[in-house]
């Protein structure tokens, strides 16, 4: 019996998970889940819907909600963390200022990703630390993105954490759908980074049907990652659609010029669906979730909690720590790879040479990440966000020293930011760096302590 608590359950993403706990609730038997959300308006409506999906389904658990993080994951054996910082408006801006430099604007990649993984990692930090403060043994699984940043962040602190994603468990389903097999008969070779994965086989029965995958469905799999069937010929393998932000970069900035923004297109599907759920004769979720992207991570997080829990030592592709599964990376890398799971958390399995290719692009962005962490690390340190850094500089008193040492914070955050985006594959010169680190500042100073 299992009582899992979701930190960010007033998402309207949560009637999936819902769904999910309900339709798999053999592999894991809730006996409580708990939705944690700051908005309670919100949290009451996806609360009460969570409980109508049980009710509908049969399930026996409970169904509660709290906007007390502390009380949230009191002996909760898991701890989902699925939030986003600023919401959908901060999203929008992550998609928006890169476009005016000719970068990508989107909410994981390039320099927007790295908004986010500055608004997001002191936060996730926090709430990490609280977690471990009143529940040392609980597992954290993390959905919040950039979940390669985070998943560093938190495990680099020590955390029991393991990252994890939709792209691998939707690339089953769909190889899957294509080859007329079940799901679980399709075994992926997945590696990567999170956002930044190749799938160089696809197993089924041991035999690597990639390349008759290719050949019989080459134009299904090319139109839906919205690349040319050509490329993915000569590739071999099958990058993720994260990947189209690199291999077709200026073609997605010019139509990214060209329409609403994805958070804009999200902000109206989710008005609908918040529509939709405060009906109360709704007790499934309906259709219009399927417009959202994150189809299938509630399967993906059944299998993983399920696993953690119960020290199954099965297989599942998750984002943990490297040590030494790419050779080329530090050991305290986070990657995206096929692990085992178990008690003692995600174990990689060995990895065969990684083609220069891809490896390349594996390093670069990982060097990225790095220093991606350190300027969101920047942060939380002196006064944290949030807990001491409420009071931190109330205290009046504007000693020069004082504002000597701001104003070395503010440069050294901003060389911080610089850096990041001068080592990011997509960024890398440093007259767009400098721009870029001037509209990343100017649009996120509120979440940012030195700023
Ligand atoms: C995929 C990614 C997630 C991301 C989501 C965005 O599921 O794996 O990491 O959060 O897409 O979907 P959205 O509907 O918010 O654009
Ligand atoms: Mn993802």
């Amino acid at each position: 019996r299992v009582r899992l608590a979701v930190v960010g359950g007033g998402s309207t993403y949560t009637p999936e998970l819902v769904d999910g706990f309900a339709r798999l609730r053999d592999a894991l038997p809730l006996e409580e889940l708990v939705l944690i959300d700051p908005a309670t308006e919100r949290l009451e409506l996806i609360g009460r819907l969570a409980r109508r999906i049980f009710a509908r389904q049969g399930h026996p658990g409970r169904v509660t909600w709290t906007d007390d993080l502390d009380a949230g994951v009191d002996g909760a054996d898991a701890v989902l963390l699925q939030l986003r910082v600023g919401g959908q408006a901060a999203r929008n801006q992550d998609e928006t200022w890169p476009l005016d430099c000719g970068c990508v604007g989107q909410e994981t990649t390039g320099a927007g990703g790295l908004a986010k993984a500055l608004r997001t990692v002191p936060v996730v930090l926090g709430i990490a630390e609280r977690v471990r403060r009143r529940n040392p043994d609980a597992w954290i699984v993390d959905f919040t993105n950039p979940v390669g940043i985070v998943t560093r962040a938190l495990l680099t602190h020590g955390h029991k954490a393991v990252g994890l994603c939709n792209v691998a468990i939707g690339f089953q389903r769909k190889f899957a759908a294509l080859l007329g097999v079940a799901p679980d008969q399709v075994e992926l070779d997945h590696i990567g980074l999170n956002h930044l994965t190749w799938e160089r086989a696809v197993r089924v029965g041991g035999e690597d049907v990639l390349p008759k995958l290719l050949t019989e469905h080459g134009e299904a799999v090319a139109e839906d990652l919205r690349m040319p069937r050509p490329l993915l010929d000569r590739l071999g393998v099958i990058p993720s659609y994260y990947l189209r932000y690199y291999y077709r970069h200026d073609e997605v900035v010019r139509e990214l010029r060209s329409k609403p923004s994805r958070a804009a297109e999200v902000a109206a599907i989710e008005k609908r669906l918040l529509d939709l759920y405060a009906d109360p004769a709704l007790d499934e979720k309906p259709e219009l979730l399927g417009r959202r992207g994150g189809a299938f991570y509630s399967e993906a997080a059944v299998a993983l909690t399920s696993s953690l829990l119960g020290d199954t030592g099965d297989i599942q592709i998750v984002n943990t720590l490297n040590r030494g599964t790419l050779p080329f990376l530090p050991d305290d890398a986070v990657i995206e790879a096929p692990a085992t799971v178990g008690a003692e958390g995600a174990t990689p399995l060995p990895v065969r040479p990684l083609e220069p290719l891809f490896a390349g692009l594996v390093a670069n962005v990982t060097a990225y990440e790095h220093l991606a962490l350190e300027a969101a690390l920047v942060g939380c340190r002196g006064s944290g966000r949030r807990e001491g850094g409420r009071n931190a500089g109330r205290e009046g008193g504007r000693s020069a020293a004082r504002e000597g040492g701001r104003s070395a914070a503010r440069e050294g955050g901003r060389n911080a930011v610089f850096a990041a985006l001068l080592a990011h594959p997509l960024i890398g010169q440093s007259d767009y760096a400098d721009r870029l680190t001037d509209e990343l500042i100017a649009h996120n100073r509120e979440h940012l302590t030195w700023a």
